[in-house]
């Protein structure tokens, strides 16, 4: 069912994830696929939940709140919670405003947004419509001369720090989406890319020498952090050693992520990985989390294992198709709100506070990470 109206949503969405049974109703069954499925089997896919559901939280007594906030600096400018909307490719399959709304819904609740390479809408005309935390996320292309003016075009946009993806050299669109007979290609077009030639196997070669021998490597990431103008992320980490190096490399931060159970199948929730990384690159580093948020708890048991701020994929994409951009900024204000009510009665009165003696952990699961 789409809805447009605030009553509307109001009267239909109580929190955050009715968003995700409400699109299913009222997507196509091949487009649903497309959205909310993982590669392979979907082990990766289900275990960003379970990893969640593992960790219960310490119900705290007393603890006075009453100036409590969930504000955070990142980039100079205060978000109103640690959140920003991730990198969400052909936002236009399910609204024709795209990224623009969901950019507009991201600056009227006070977060940040990153715009994907793969937007459907220009991230010049997305960029017009983003909170002040704004990044570009860059897929690095085969044509060097490409990414320069990628690059370039986001200095000039406004976008504060450029975010590389690198999980996903290689990726699989979810089976069931593709038996349901969903094909991407026929209804999507990358704008950003027109002017560049973007086929990224164009003779068809074996993944071996076709996409993998023109993947970015630790030194072709090394050029381009040191060309840009701007700050440069990186998005995919899962191994500590990994964000060592990319520290030592001089990225600005990292998104501890596996995009969405969309990547490696198999790999574990980042949620697992967190804790290491968070150790190995030391508490003053920026981290973001994301892959399985979808509640204000689990934005605050990511907090607790190491993260300095989350995204959110999936929920800002059901809540854009149910209710454009209205919609998105309904799901964050019931995320937000819950994300609160949690601090509240965890007796945590701002972000610092949020920590891994908050959580409840059953001695056999992730504890030994900690
Ligand atoms: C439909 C879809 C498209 C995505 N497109 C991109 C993209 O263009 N670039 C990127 O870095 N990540 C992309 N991602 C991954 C997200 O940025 C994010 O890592 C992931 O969705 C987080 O997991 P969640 O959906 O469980 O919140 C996409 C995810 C989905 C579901």
């Amino acid at each position: 069912m789409r809805l447009f109206s605030p009553q509307q949503l109001a009267q239909n969405a109580f929190c955050p994830q009715d968003y995700e049974q409400l699109a299913e109703s009222y997507l196509e069954k091949g487009l649903f696929a497309y959205l909310s499925g993982g590669s392979g089997q979907e082990h990766s896919l289900a275990d960003n939940r379970k990893a969640f559901h593992e960790i219960q939280l310490n119900s705290r007594l007393l603890n006075d709140v009453s100036k409590g906030s969930s504000e955070l600096t990142l980039f100079n400018q205060t978000l109103a919670a640690p959140i920003l909307l991730a990198p969400v490719a052909y936002q236009s399959l399910v609204d024709p405003q795209g990224e623009i709304a969901t950019a507009q819904a991201a600056k009227t609740s006070g977060i940040g947004s990153v715009v994907s390479t793969l937007s459907s809408q220009s991230l010049e005309k997305v960029a017009q419509a983003a909170p002040p935390c704004k990044l570009f996320q860059l897929y690095l292309q085969n044509d060097d001369a490409a990414n320069q003016a990628l690059i370039n075009r986001a200095v000039e946009a406004g976008y504060q720090a450029i975010m590389i993806t690198l999980d996903t050299s290689v990726q699989s669109v979810s089976l069931k989406a593709r038996r349901l007979g969903f094909v991407l290609h026929q209804q999507v077009e990358a704008v950003n890319l027109r002017d560049y030639d973007h086929n990224q196997n164009p003779t068809g070669k074996t993944l071996f020498q076709g996409l993998m021998a023109q993947a970015p490597n630790w030194q072709s990431l090394g050029n381009w952090i040191k060309q840009s103008p701007i700050p440069v992320w990186v998005k995919g980490v899962m191994h500590p050693d990994d964000a060592i190096q990319l520290k030592q490399m001089g990225v600005t931060g990292i998104v501890v992520s596996n995009h969405g159970g969309r990547a490696l199948d198999n790999s574990p929730s980042p949620l697992r990985v967190l804790p290491a990384i968070r150790k190995a690159v030391g508490k003053d580093f920026t981290i973001l989390m994301d892959s399985g948020i979808r509640d204000g708890y689990d934005v605050f048991k990511a907090l607790a294992m190491g993260a300095n701020a989350v995204m959110l994929g999936r929920l800002q994409i059901y809540a854009l198709a149910v209710g454009g951009a209205v919609g998105v900024a309904h799901m964050l204000k019931l995320l937000i709100e819950e994300l609160h009510l949690c601090m509240a009665l965890t007796g945590c009165k701002n972000l610092t506070d949020i920590r891994a003696d908050k959580l409840f952990i059953q001695p056999t699961q992730i504890q030994q990470s900690l």
